[in-house]
C-alpha cells in the first residue's frame, strides 16, 4: 500500500460537507483508493476503489475490524493518465461521489457518527495535485 496523500480533520466531517480531489492517474493504473477514516482505530467508514482491471468501482466499509458488504458500481469514468476530479459529498443519510461533477453514486453511511470521520488517505497509482474541504451546504 502506497501512501499518496493524507490530511486530518480532527473534529470530523459534518453533512453539507464536501471533498474534492483533484489528480491524475497514473500510466499504469490499476487502482487507487480514496478512504475516509474514523475513530477509533483506523477503520474505514468509506473505501472507494476504482479498479481498472475490471472497470468498475468497489466501495465498502471496514468497520470493527471486518469489509462489509462491498457497493460495486459499473460506471468507470476513469482513464489511464488523465486527470480526474472526485466530489465525495455527504448529507445526513449518504455520501453522494461525483466524478468530473457527473453524479455516479450514493453510499449510505454506514458509520453513521460523521464527526468520528478525521482522516483522509489516498493510496497507490494516483498522483494527487490538491485535496479540499469546502462548506457546500444542505
Ligand atoms: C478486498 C481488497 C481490499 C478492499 C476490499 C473492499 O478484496 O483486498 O483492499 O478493496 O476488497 O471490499
Amino acid at each position: 500500500l502506497l501512501l499518496q496523500f493524507e490530511a486530518l480533520q480532527p473534529e470530523g466531517i459534518c453533512p453539507g460537507w464536501s471533498i474534492v480531489v483533484k489528480g491524475e492517474t497514473s500510466s499504469s493504473s490499476s487502482m487507487f483508493e480514496i478512504n475516509l477514516l474514523c475513530e477509533p482505530g483506523d477503520q474505514i467508514a468509506l473505501h472507494f476503489n476504482p479498479r481498472f482491471s475490471s472497470s468498475r468501482i468497489v466501495c465498502n466499509s471496514f468497520l470493527n475490524s471486518l469489509w462489509g458488504q462491498e457497493e460495486v458500481n459499473n460506471t468507470f469514468p476513469f482513464k489511464a493518465k488523465e486527470p480526474f476530479q472526485v466530489e465525495i459529498y455527504s448529507d445526513q443519510d449518504y455520501f453522494h461521489v461525483f466524478i468530473n461533477e457527473n453524479k455516479v453514486l450514493q453510499y449510505k453511511h454506514r458509520q453513521k457518527n460523521l464527526s468520528s470521520i478525521t482522516k483522509l488517505q489516498i493510496l497507490n497509482d494516483v498522483d494527487i495535485s490538491s485535496v479540499e474541504i469546502t462548506k457546500r451546504g444542505l
